[in-house]
């Protein structure tokens, strides 16, 4: 085949913490999210050093006490909970025909777990959803965003507790009922392996609590990975059809050299940092591997009678992932590390790096579709890819030309993906109007072929602004990836 296949699904994809705001509107609960500290005066030094673990049991008191939104900046986001009509018709005239965001449990459950769920939360959804639709855009939802009600983790102590399995499952179930009619793809759990990489956000774990984090982050896991085949398992018998999906943060790894251990280390780090999770949901039971991986982790966790039938009948009806960058794997222990990756890895000489160091590889993803489809045989979905830069709003454009690149490169590897046989359903870039960054909690750090007039302290207009990107990504769509000039 060449080229895209007809129908294929372009879109964008944002989430709730880092796009609506409105942290106390409309009844919604505080979320994990909204606790998570920033402050603009930090220097690039500081910013590095709190990225993605700025949680400690001080911040978490301080923050559940605070109203502040200038330190809090997912309680801003973009604005998006008040602006959703205005964006919603700018989407639309971006063309794309398939929109993932997510729904905050908050807002439908403000502390996770109230008998009934909140009215205004499940009004507001159900609009934006509507309004989508008539626009002829198809829905992915994801269910949970690492922004988890406040409640689950004071009342429950989070993912550790089993009891919060059957509360996400309440919200589950109200979600397809209420929504069912609406939403065309499911993921239960963004990036289910952040409870690897990010232990906060992914498993609400607070490290200066944690005598064994590894340990606790793999509890963690087996409860999502239980809450996520009971969600498709319920999703099965309650819609008419069901899709609903895996979700990884996918880091591609190659061996650093062509010297057998460091073949035998990429395999060993995909399996314990990709393979693992999307094994579970895929092929509903832990893998061969897990023992040792647990032996050489030091991971110790408690499982019940019943615990592998959950799993066997609650596998995926496709697997997506979100791809940025790609990993190096090597034995040598003084191999040069690179400085940002989302996870800390080792630099890989072939590549370029983001201004947050990301080690940017358009290839990795036509590798890691080949592999992840070789493996499942199942449709795939690329839900999040994109490049956070510094933008400049100059006489109400920004020439983005780095950005058009960059979604050039992959969406023409993607292509090749789908020429070498791979069954790649859709495409949603990520944070394709500007959000606050979920790693760093900048603003600065932008995604959008939208952009949105605000800074790291929360200043601005939030007026929203076409980007050439946001040009270049419409001829994109309308073409169906084939004019990519
Ligand atoms: C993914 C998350 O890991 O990466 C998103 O699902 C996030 O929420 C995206 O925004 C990009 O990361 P960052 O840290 O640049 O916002």
């Amino acid at each position: 085949m060449k080229g895209f296949p007809k129908g294929f699904l372009w879109g964008g994809a944002i989430s709730a913490a880092q796009a609506e705001g409105s942290w106390n509107a409309g009844g919604k609960g505080l979320t994990t999210q909204d606790l998570r500290y920033f402050d603009p005066a930090w220097d690039k030094a500081a910013r590095d050093e709190n990225r993605n673990i700025n949680m400690t049991s001080e911040r978490w008191e301080e923050a559940l006490r605070s109203e502040d939104t200038v330190h809090y900046p997912f309680r801003h986001g973009c604005d998006h909970y008040a602006r959703y009509k205005e964006d919603v018709e700018l989407f639309a005239e971006l063309g794309m025909n398939v929109f993932r965001t997510s729904v905050c449990w908050a807002r439908i459950f403000p502390s996770g777990d109230e008998a009934e769920p909140n009215a205004e939360g499940l009004a507001f959804y159900r609009d934006l959803f509507e309004r989508c639709k008539a626009k002829g855009m198809k829905l992915f939802v994801t269910m949970l965003h690492y922004d988890t009600p406040v409640g689950i983790v004071t009342k429950y102590g989070g993912w550790r507790n089993r009891k919060v399995i059957d509360l996400y499952l309440n919200y589950a179930k109200t979600l397809f009922r209420e929504f069912g009619d609406l939403v065309d793809f499911w993921l239960p759990f963004n990036e289910i392996n952040a409870s690897r990489f990010n232990p906060y956000n992914g498993a609400l774990l607070i490290k200066d609590q944690e005598e064994d984090l590894m340990s606790a982050s793999f509890q963690c896991a087996h409860h999502q990975f239980l809450a996520n085949a009971l969600a498709v398992k319920a999703a099965h018998e309650m819609l008419d059809s069901p899709m609903v999906g895996g979700m990884i943060a996918r880091f591609e790894s190659y061996p650093a050299t062509c010297r057998p251990e460091d073949v035998m280390q990429s395999i060993l780090d995909e399996n314990y940092k990709n393979y693992f999770y999307t094994d579970v949901m895929a092929r509903g039971a832990y893998p061969s591997y897990t023992a040792k991986m647990f032996e050489e982790l030091g991971v110790k966790i408690e499982t019940l009678p019943g615990d592998d039938e959950i799993l066997a009948q609650g596998k995926v009806d496709f697997m997506s992932y979100s791809y940025y960058m790609s990993m190096v794997s090597s034995t040598d222990p003084n191999h040069e590390r690179a400085g940002g990756n989302l996870v800390n890895g080792l630099r890989n000489p072939y590549l370029k790096a983001s201004d947050w160091g990301w080690q940017l590889d358009p290839v990795g993803l036509r590798v890691s579709l080949n592999q992840m489809y070789d493996r499942y045989q199942m449709p795939l979905f690329i839900a999040e890819n994109g490049l956070g830069a510094v933008d400049v709003l100059e006489d109400g454009r920004v020439h983005d030309s780095y950005r058009i690149d960059y979604l050039r490169q992959h969406i023409e590897q993607m292509k090749l993906a789908v020429e070498d046989g791979v069954d790649l359903r859709g495409y949603t870039m990520w944070g394709f109007i500007d959000l606050v960054s979920c790693g760093t909690i900048e603003m600065k750090k932008r995604y959008g072929v939208i952009y949105v007039d605000a800074d790291d302290a929360g200043n601005g207009t939030y007026e929203r602004y076409k980007k050439d990107s946001f040009y270049w990504y419409k001829k994109c769509i309308e073409s169906n990836g084939e004019d990519l000039k």
